[in-house]
């Protein structure tokens, strides 16, 4: 392996009672980029993303992190060594405020063992941070709001905010524009830029516009397989993609098929 490959996965496979909803999947994400899994419905991408944390058990194959093989580690461990799962509904307290649930993530982050309660200082230094972070997702003259108070296209901003707080080195990202207007996936698309900014991140996403958009590096699934894997013109130009977004060979753009925006 080699060092530029900072997550991989070797025969990655997951089995439903017989129904193997990913198949020996062999993938490998380059350090700094963004990678998009796409694919059909029903192709085994949340499945696999799963997988990538354990958050379901693989029937068979590894998850290799930093070299370091993490298939069995636990979903905190894994969270611990730098991965972070955006998007999932304990990222937000919905009852605090969005100054407070970045606080909490930057709090986190400080960490263990540290007693930060006990100094002012400490904690005006955490919000002036969180105020920076909130700013970076246009929500800084909303810090004052409940998290349950706000619009979902500013919930899913504040969500990469208290990703951004926790500083991972790697970011799993599930379909972070979906259900978005245009407006937001514009915004979106600016905000998992910035998130991938001296750091790696692997996103599910359907909207082609945001994929062809943002990505370094895309691996098509289709029926639980890696079907192709390369930048958005190679994938797009694949007839076996083109084959399996249209049901049959046609000429025609990935694109179409599947843009949501
Ligand atoms: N917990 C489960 N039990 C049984 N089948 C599942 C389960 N999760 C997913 N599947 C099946 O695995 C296949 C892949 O699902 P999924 O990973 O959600 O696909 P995608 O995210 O690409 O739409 C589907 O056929 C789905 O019905
Ligand atoms: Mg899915």
């Amino acid at each position: 392996m080699t060092q530029d490959i900072i997550l991989q996965t070797e025969s990655l496979t997951r089995d439903f009672n017989g129904f193997r909803a990913v198949d020996s999947v062999s993938l490998s994400v380059r350090r700094g980029h963004i990678h998009a899994i796409i694919g059909p419905n029903g192709a085994g991408k949340t499945t696999f993303f799963n997988l990538l944390t354990n958050f379901i058990r693989p029937s068979a194959g590894k998850v290799m992190y930093e070299g370091v093989n993490i298939t069995a580690r636990s979903s905190a461990d894994i969270a611990n060594l730098g991965i972070v799962r955006s998007f999932q509904i304990s990222a937000v307290f919905p009852h605090l405020t969005l100054l407070q649930n970045i606080r909490i993530a930057l709090q986190k982050r400080a960490g263990k063992g540290l007693n930060f309660w006990s100094s002012k200082r400490i904690l005006n230094q955490f919000d002036d941070q969180a105020m920076q972070i909130l700013a970076l997702v246009r929500l800084e003259s909303l810090h004052d709001k409940l998290a349950v108070e706000i619009a979902y296209g500013q919930k899913r901003a504040l969500e990469l905010a208290t990703t951004i707080a926790l500083d991972p080195k790697l970011v799993l990202l599930d379909e972070p524009t979906q259900g978005m207007g245009h407006e937001d996936v514009e915004h979106i698309m600016e905000l998992v830029r910035q998130v991938a900014q001296n750091r790696t991140v692997v996103m599910v996403e359907h909207n082609m516009k945001v994929v062809a958009g943002i990505s370094d590096q895309i691996t098509v699934l289709a029926r639980g397989k890696e079907l192709a894997s390369g930048t958005y013109s190679d994938v797009s130009r694949n007839e076996a993609v083109i084959e399996a977004y249209m049901g049959r060979k046609r000429k025609r753009n990935i694109g179409t098929a599947h843009d949501n925006a």
